[in-house]
């Protein structure tokens, strides 16, 4: 047990058809294309139609990880879904999720740690599966940020976009599997992405709802600078902890909330340009959703071989952020 190793064992992702380009955001709000591309990266972001809710992604994001890992949804016996924007308040997304795929084993949950939602997942899940207490687990990140964004606010109306990805995470052996894990959290940073209205301390009222108090609220500039040290601390403490150089990485992906953001990250960390991936362009920020859907990518692109050392680190909302060192 002592050397019980945790490693992704299959992937997938899914998102809705439609599409909101800088274009059709340039006919409602006061943007521009080329404003928009130079301070974000975004060309593109995916856009829920009326009707398509988290848990219909989550869904088909992760039968296609429990396919490619092989296995039935009978022998998943853990859960966690990462979102901030769930289904409904109650039951949990995760439990929703559970009923659906008919995994009949697992316990479910919701893990809320926005954008740094599926790499806490990950650290939970590897914490599970390395004490023998779950065998598989099934990690998702899942969101329909499109519905929490007031599109009379040019400062966050054009950066988030909605999709799922998932991985699913089983005992591997010894020369592969996640190497190290870090999660933080700092809530005296709580207003610097918020969405007040609508829980116990602001509850729903048709007043709040006139107030638009239910929409994120974002003071972007501040997060910008605490999003780019803590992803690079981070990233260092894992490298640290698993007694790995930043240049014997082959692949890092960042959270993708800002090219501006994974750039400066990068450049801190000294890994070059190529060894960076990033959907940024085509899917804007879809907070817990974004580093599954990229690594779901990359699987299928064949930009990750086995053995490879691979990077993840995200920030988000909270304010949360973590980093997980894993070889492929
Ligand atoms: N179009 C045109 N102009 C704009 C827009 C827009 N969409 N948005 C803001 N501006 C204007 C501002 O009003 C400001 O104008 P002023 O100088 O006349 O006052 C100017 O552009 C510069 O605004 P800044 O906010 O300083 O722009 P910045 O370069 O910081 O970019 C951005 C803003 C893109 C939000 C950036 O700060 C950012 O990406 N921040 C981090 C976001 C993040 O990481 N979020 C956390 C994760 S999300 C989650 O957890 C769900």
């Amino acid at each position: 047990m002592a050397n019980l190793r945790a490693g992704i064992l299959g992937t997938g992702h899914a998102y809705p058809e439609g599409i909101l380009t800088n274009a059709d955001l340039e006919k409602t709000v006061e943007t521009s294309d080329e404003w928009i591309t130079t301070r974000t990266g975004i060309k593109q972001r995916r856009k829920a139609a009326p009707g398509e809710y988290t848990s219909l992604f989550a869904v088909r994001a992760a039968r296609q990880a429990i396919e490619r890992a092989r296995l039935d949804p009978s022998d998943i016996d853990l859960i966690l879904c990462a979102t901030v924007t769930p289904d409904q308040i109650l039951p949990s997304t995760g439990c929703i999720i559970q009923a659906e795929l008919g995994a009949n084993k697992a316990a479910a949950m919701d893990v809320v740690a926005a954008c740094s939602g599926f790499l806490y997942g990950l650290t939970l899940a590897n914490s599970m599966i390395k004490t023998d207490q779950s065998r598989y687990a099934l990690v998702i990140g899942a969101e329909i940020l499109t519905q929490y964004v007031d599109y009379s606010d040019r400062q966050t109306c054009v950066l988030f976009g909605d999709g799922a990805g998932a991985a699913v995470l089983g005992p591997v052996e010894s020369n592969r599997g996640i190497l190290a894990t870090r999660i933080r959290s700092d809530g005296r940073y709580e207003e610097q992405l918020f969405s007040p209205g609508g829980g116990t301390r602001r509850p729903a009222t048709a007043e709040t709802l006139a107030a638009g108090d239910h929409f994120f609220k974002m003071k972007g500039n501040e997060l910008f600078k605490v999003a780019v040290r803590s992803m690079t601390d981070v990233s260092r403490e894992v490298l640290e902890e698993a007694g790995k150089r930043a240049e014997e990485v082959k692949l890092f992906i960042p959270h993708q909330a800002n090219q501006r953001i994974t750039d400066a990250v990068a450049n801190k960390l000294d890994v070059d340009g190529e060894r960076v991936y990033s959907n940024i362009a085509m899917h804007g920020n879809t907070s817990s959703a974004s580093i599954p859907i990229a690594l779901d990518e990359c699987v299928e692109a064949g930009r990750i071989k086995e053995g490879d050392l691979v990077l993840l680190a995200s920030f988000g909302g909270g304010v949360t952020w973590g980093g997980v060192l894993l070889t492929w």
